[in-house]
């Protein structure tokens, strides 16, 4: 048994409630419960956070939804979901699954209908009593997006927004929301959502989810950097010669055909989920390793970002578009022929930047950004482009495809990190090559990561919104996007460059970063 392994299992860590921290009783409400996100991700997510909880009976689940079904049809297609979606290690015995149902309410009303949050406000005050939820309460928005501000201005209207010390005098308990990713198309909409909301909750319950901060090897990359001493001291301009931030997927778009001709991949990965990686990795040292401290310096990062100017746009962003070709083995139909898809469309199913920050520790060094969809492989990576030796002693012969250090995080799969350095060939002569220092998860530690949203949901139980994103980072992230979306908005002739599917996007994203004398770090597949 490995040290990390005999680590985690002393600690329990693959434990989702942390000792020390114990969670309270509290009712989630499922906004869009019998929707996709609901059943693949929440209920299952649900079903085994609440089979770890130590306080089971003090659990409740309250599905509200449009479609007529009592308690037990609910219960029937909540177990239904978990047969189908819950990870086979996870998977409840009969009893764990009849200790889940026996949890799950149904409110069977419209999400425009004032009358639906009156029986909803009903029901929470007669499971608050009958099930001991202490009056605590999550309402999840897992509804099209759309849709949030009606449902959150229902709520405050129906005084479900309100927490504890607005509620009247026998009042108790906590009220916090949960709001999925898109959380607005452009800095005009994410303001006024923002405001909206704002109208019935308070900051600090607010929890805006982006599924990438629950993921364990991005959390890592704040351990990495600060609780290790030898990396910070390089982390910056001084050795780094540039950064690399790559999010590949080998799936085309599926069935979200609507969604995403109005998204694009810039609105689906940059704003929300790269620009989280790119925090972690550009940010400060923390004063704390608390929520404020740690979103005060994720936001300067962001803000040091400058918005980019037309010419910056030209030269800095390339859009690609997938045509037919073959993933995974498969063949795949290109973007324009996907059911629901305008065959003329400019949306991009890829997109490269490059982009600054303007500040001390990172000026003039490039972060490259890559997302696309039908790319090779699924793999999330960063890559640490460390500047090469002042002087290099050995022969240019025998340092030939020596590449300087490089390191390399691995989001997923495969998650873990590793470093590249040179070193001697054995033998007489003085030949170097480029090896790998390795660290995997799973070797070390040899537990699965939990599911990015059990973490996520953990935490909002326990109140804490470190993982989550504030208003003002929501805000200053849109600024960026926004500076490049209004610039090829306004171009006559889109430059919407195509590629194969299975291929790592357009040729004129490796002039990206082929015009600064760098490479792509593309993984092996
Ligand atoms: C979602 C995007 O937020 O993240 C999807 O809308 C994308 O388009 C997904 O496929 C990627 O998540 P993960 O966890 O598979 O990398």
């Amino acid at each position: 048994m490995t040290q990390g392994v005999q680590v985690a299992n002393t600690l329990k860590q693959h434990a989702i409630w942390q000792e020390g921290h114990t969670p309270e009783p509290c009712t989630i409400v499922i906004f869009g419960a019998t929707g996709d996100l609901a059943q693949r991700k929440l209920l299952p997510t649900l079903a085994h956070l609440m089979h770890d909880h130590p306080l089971q009976e003090g659990f409740c689940i309250v599905g509200y939804a449009r479609r007529p079904m009592d308690d037990e049809q609910w219960r029937a297609m909540a177990l239904e979901a978990l047969s189908k979606y819950m990870p086979e290690d996870d998977k409840l015995n009969s009893e764990g699954q009849q200790a889940f149902a026996k949890k799950l309410f149904y409110c069977q009303a419209n999400l425009d209908d004032d009358a639906g949050y009156q029986k909803l406000s009903d029901l929470l005050t007669k499971l608050d009593k009958e099930q001991d939820t202490h009056g605590n309460r999550i309402f999840y928005l897992s509804t099209p997006p759309e849709l949030d501000p009606d449902i959150v201005e229902r709520l405050g209207r129906a005084g479900l927004s309100q927490p504890e010390w607005q509620r009247g005098e026998n009042a108790h308990g906590w009220t916090r929301l949960i709001i999925e990713k898109p959380f607005g198309h452009d800095l005009a909409s994410a303001r006024e959502l923002n405001v909206d909301v704002g109208k019935s909750f308070h900051e600090n319950q607010i929890f805006r989810i982006d599924h990438y901060m629950g993921k364990e090897t991005v959390q890592n990359i704040l351990a990495f950097r600060f609780a290790n001493g030898i990396f910070e001291p390089l982390w910056n301009r001084n050795y780094i010669d540039h950064v690399q931030i790559l999010v590949a997927e080998s799936l085309g778009i599926g069935s979200r055909s609507e969604y995403y001709e109005s998204e694009g991949a810039i609105r689906d990965m940059v704003q929300n989920h790269i620009m989280q990686v790119l925090c972690l990795i550009g940010m400060e040292v923390p004063a704390a390793f608390d929520a404020d401290s740690i979103r005060n310096e994720k936001v300067k990062l962001v803000h040091a970002i400058p918005s980019l100017t037309l010419e910056q746009v030209n030269d800095c962003t390339v859009r690609g578009q997938y045509t037919a070709g073959v993933t995974d083995g498969i063949p795949t139909v290109g973007y324009l022929e996907e059911k629901g898809v305008n065959p003329h469309s400019h949306t991009e199913t890829f997109v490269a930047l490059k982009l600054f920050i303007e500040n001390w520790r990172w000026s003039e060094v490039p972060f490259y950004i890559r997302t696309g969809k039908c790319l090779p492989s699924r793999s999330t990576e960063v890559t640490i482009q460390f500047k090469r030796v002042p002087h290099q002693l050995y022969n240019p012969d025998d340092t030939k495809g020596l590449v300087p250090n490089r390191l390399v995080i691995r989001v997923q799969p495969d998650d873990g990190i590793s470093l590249k350095f040179a070193a001697k060939v054995p033998g007489a002569a003085q030949h170097l090559a480029s090896v790998d220092m390795n660290f995997s998860y799973k070797t070390a530690f040899g537990i699965q990561s939990p599911e990015a949203y059990e973490r996520l949901i953990a935490d909002c139980i326990l109140g804490d919104s470190t993982l989550f994103i504030r208003r003002d980072e929501i805000e200053e992230s849109w600024r960026i996007i926004d500076s490049i979306t209004k610039v090829w908005e306004k171009m006559d002739e889109p430059e919407i460059h195509p590629y194969v599917a299975g291929t790592w996007g357009p040729k004129q994203a490796d002039g990206l970063v082929e015009k600064d004398g760098h490479e792509w770090d593309n993984p092996s597949k």
